[in-house]
């Protein structure tokens, strides 16, 4: 007999254009393990919504995001691509974990301090139990590998714990997943600020490459990428945060180590190596570019996909809505 496959899930908030970060943090990541995993990768807009969005930028980043997801490998035949908010089951298991999540573990979130320190006037529930809707996108596919950031470590680890409180009171029902973090690229940094986190929504045209940004914006992005004091290409996050930050960028492209890099630019300052760093990016981008317009022409095709994506999704989530209905004490309809 066929041994049941174990399940990975993941998803990003459509709310900016993807960047290196998402790409070398996550997606890729996702794109490597299709045949050994159940993959279901979604378009997290209920999430994007707990930050004010404008309506045709919102549809927009998302219908490009599962452009960017095909193109950066995920095969739809292989992986369950879809749209969050196609699948009521996550809103409606998102209510019942709120029910079961605290407010004081909820206010220890590192996330909703940052994200509300940052939209001082729009400090909103959502915002605050984001981490409930979340978990609920994690149990209600029984997932056993999250790959993420390490940004969103703490998310997983709070989704464990509810798992286990809501296991702990009505019997086996949710799998307990783990975070599943890339050992490099896991925090890449903005270019112009490397004590800050590369980020969709911030630092705009300065410290963040996109998926979708021409080869010549990628070069110039590099060649003004903030380095160190010093000349030395060495990895040493603490006293050189930016020429580290590129190293694990270049790492994380070509696969070399980071001694090997070491070896690769001893003696020759840092113009050569933001440069190494910016072509290596170019080169590990110009297909997933490519490829994304295309797909973005071919409305009719992501219609498809996203579609099919929620029929699966939706097979699985309601069978774990069902259960969880009958163990809280709905009446079944
Ligand atoms: P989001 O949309 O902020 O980020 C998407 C993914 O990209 C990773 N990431 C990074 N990794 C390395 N360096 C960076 N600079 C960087 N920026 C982003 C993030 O860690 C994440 O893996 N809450 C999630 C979305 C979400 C989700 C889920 C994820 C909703 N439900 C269920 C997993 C499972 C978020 O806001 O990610």
């Amino acid at each position: 007999m066929e041994e049941k496959k174990k399940v990975m899930l993941s998803g990003i908030k459509p709310s900016g254009d993807l960047t290196l970060g998402s790409y070398l943090g996550a997606i890729k990541n996702w794109a490597e393990r299709a045949d050994k995993y159940d993959c279901f990768y979604f378009m997290a807009d209920l999430h994007a919504i707990t930050v004010r969005q404008n309506p045709a930028d919102l549809r927009r980043w998302t219908l490009a995001q599962i452009a960017q997801y095909i193109a950066c490998g995920l095969d739809p035949k292989k992986n369950t691509i879809f749209i969050q908010s196609h699948v009521p089951e996550h809103a409606e298991l998102g209510w019942v974990l709120n029910c079961y999540t605290m407010f004081g573990e909820l206010s220890r979130m590192t996330q909703f301090k940052d994200k509300s320190a940052k939209n001082a006037d729009n400090i909103n529930g959502g915002l605050f139990t984001y981490p409930a809707l979340m978990a609920a996108d994690i149990l209600l596919y029984q997932a056993d590998y999250v790959p993420v950031g390490e940004d969103q470590k703490q998310h997983v680890e709070i989704c464990r714990d509810i798992a286990n409180r809501f296991n702990g009171v009505y019997g086996d029902v949710f799998k307990v997943p783990e975070p599943y973090i890339p050992k490099v690229g896991a925090r890449v940094m903005s270019l112009t600020n490397p004590t800050a986190k590369m980020s969709k929504s911030e630092n705009e045209d300065t410290g963040r490459v996109c998926l979708m940004d021409r080869p010549e914006d990628i070069m110039r992005m590099f060649k003004r990428a903030i380095t160190d004091s010093g000349s030395e290409v060495r990895f040493d996050p603490e006293n050189k945060p930016g020429v580290s930050n590129l190293m694990q960028i270049y790492s994380s492209a070509t696969g070399k180590s980071f001694e090997t890099i070491e070896r690769e630019f001893a003696g020759q300052g840092y113009g050569g190596f933001k440069l190494a760093v910016g072509e290596a990016v170019v080169e590990m981008l110009r297909p997933i570019r490519e490829e994304s317009e295309r797909l973005l022409a071919d409305k009719a095709y992501l219609q498809s996909v996203y579609r099919e994506g929620a029929e699966k999704a939706s097979a699985v989530a309601a069978r774990t809505i069902r259960k969880v209905y009958k163990k809280v004490g709905f009446i079944e309809r």
